[in-house]
């Protein structure tokens, strides 16, 4: 059943690609608004998803829980990133750089973009960047539609339980897309929508068909969704 509907879902993106040409080309499939947010929502959609609010940097802790490592695999996650030892990898959404400093040990001869929209969280790892002399991670302020990242220059993009708080999903998409190189990925992890057993708020995860379908409006190649998580799916995509 899955493989059907990754068929399906695969055909359609195909038809579409011809359709969407180069980056300026992008189509914006365009937002709607709805008098009344849901719980933990915004109240903007997204082709047919509730856009979930930001969590705030007060709720830094939440991120590094210890029970986080079983949780969400960290480690293992990282490695299934097959990262090379020269990569530039932009974290976006790093919030604390849970995941960018695992990152950074990866990639002795490259770099880590951890990018967030609260300073406050860019704060919190410039703390540890300077106490354990990280040599290779840097901080970016973005803004809530732009990824601030370099054009042309990232080899990985990673956004973990981040994407689907962007208030300007297909502005950050298309800034991300811009930034890849050619060949560069992006590697998306959320909580399973079509999984009422994970433990998270519906705001907070996504299902398959709809991250595919929100990526498919961009001219990314979907390569794979890795579901070894317990709670989370890892989407990779690339750029052709
Ligand atoms: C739930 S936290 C996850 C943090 C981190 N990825 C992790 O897994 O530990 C989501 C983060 O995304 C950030 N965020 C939300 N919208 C953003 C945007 N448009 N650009 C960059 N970061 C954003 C939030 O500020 C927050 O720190």
């Amino acid at each position: 059943m899955k493989y059907m509907t990754r068929t399906i879902l695969v055909a359609g993106m195909l038809v579409l690609s011809p359709l969407l040409g180069h980056a300026a080309d992008y189509e914006h499939p365009g937002y709607e608004h709805a008098p009344d947010r849901s719980e933990g929502g915004i109240g903007k959609f997204y082709m047919g998803r509730e856009i979930s609010g930001v969590m705030g940097h007060q709720a830094a802790d939440w991120l590094e829980r210890p029970q986080r490592t079983h949780e969400e695999m960290p480690d293992e996650v990282v490695a299934n990133m097959n990262l090379r030892p020269d990569d530039v990898v932009a974290d976006i959404g790093a919030g604390t750089g849970y995941f960018a400093f695992r990152i950074a040990e990866q990639v002795p001869e490259g770099r880590v973009l951890a990018t967030d929209i609260q300073p406050e969280m860019l704060a919190i790892m410039e703390e540890r960047i300077e106490e354990e002399a990280v040599r290779n991670v840097e901080t970016v302020l973005g803004a809530i539609d732009d990824p601030a990242l370099p054009e042309n220059a990232v080899d990985v993009v990673l956004m973990v339980d981040a994407y689907h708080e962007f208030s300007h999903p297909w502005e950050m998409m298309k800034g991300v897309v811009d930034s890849l190189k050619p060949g560069g990925r992006v590697i998306l992890i959320e909580y399973r929508g079509e999984d009422p057993s994970v433990p998270i708020r519906p705001l907070h995860k996504m299902t398959e068909v709809q991250v595919v379908r929100e990526m498919s409006v961009f001219d990314l190649h979907w390569d794979d969704t890795l579901d070894f998580l317990p709670w989370q799916h890892m989407f990779i995509f690339s750029k052709p």
